[in-house]
């Protein structure tokens, strides 16, 4: 499974892009609002930190001007991945854009036909909110497990992206319910490599090599 950082802070891109575990980017206007940076200038240094798709966001709704928007973002760099919601007029814009060889992430996806027409209109990765459906008492990762079974019968090539991930426990359910990538916020990614015994097994590793003078 594929690993996105989930936020528009450079510096926190910077230092996970650099461990090499770092697949590509996601951001939203949400994320772009909070680094109280330019829109196109944030996404530009993105860019320039990973080789992987970057998600970027339109801010319209309706058909036109998202396919306008959509072509600006693009041009900003060729990582760039056009972010679309799943509305009508998005799906719409998916196609118009997928047509022209631009990458498109449709993203806010709640259920499995939503994804199934994101696929249809030629989007390269459908990003279902995994936290934000548990928030409301329904199982996110069902869905991820629904998406995949109908892309797999179909041979769909779209990419599920498993967002809105709050948790370790998310990054494991979505590369086991069989997620192509998960977008995942810096803490978390950095909490995955966290455990009390590997810690304890290590002070006690060091305080024998210590005490008995083993040196490398
Ligand atoms: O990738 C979408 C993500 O940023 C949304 O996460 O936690 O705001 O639901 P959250």
């Amino acid at each position: 499974m594929k690993f996105f950082v989930d936020t528009a802070d450079t510096a926190e891109i910077k230092e996970l892009a650099e461990t090499g575990l770092i697949d590509g980017v996601t951001t939203n206007p949400s994320l772009v609002a909070k680094s109280g940076r330019p829109f196109k200038e944030v996404i530009e240094e993105i860019c320039g930190l990973t080789n992987g798709p970057v998600s970027a966001e339109v801010v319209a709704t309706d058909f036109e001007t998202m396919v306008s928007e959509g072509k600006t973002l693009a041009a900003i760099a060729d990582n760039v991945a056009v972010k679309l919601p799943l509305t009508w007029d998005g799906l719409r814009a998916c196609r118009a854009l997928a047509d022209q060889d631009i990458a498109v992430n449709v993203t806010l996806c709640f259920s499995a036909n939503q994804a199934l027409l994101a696929a249809k209109a030629g989007a390269a990765f459908i990003s279902p909110f995994i936290g934000r459906l548990d928030d409301i008492n329904i199982d996110g990762m069902e869905l991820i497990s629904e998406i995949r079974i109908i892309y797999d019968n179909y041979l769909f090539e779209t990419e599920i992206l498993a967002a809105s991930i709050r948790s370790a426990n998310h990054v494991k359910l979505s590369a086991m319910a069989g997620a192509d990538v998960a977008t995942v916020p810096p803490n978390v990614i950095k909490g995955l490599a966290s455990h009390p015994l590997t810690d304890k097994g290590l002070a006690a590793f060091l305080a024998d090599a210590e005490k008995g003078g083993v040196k490398v």
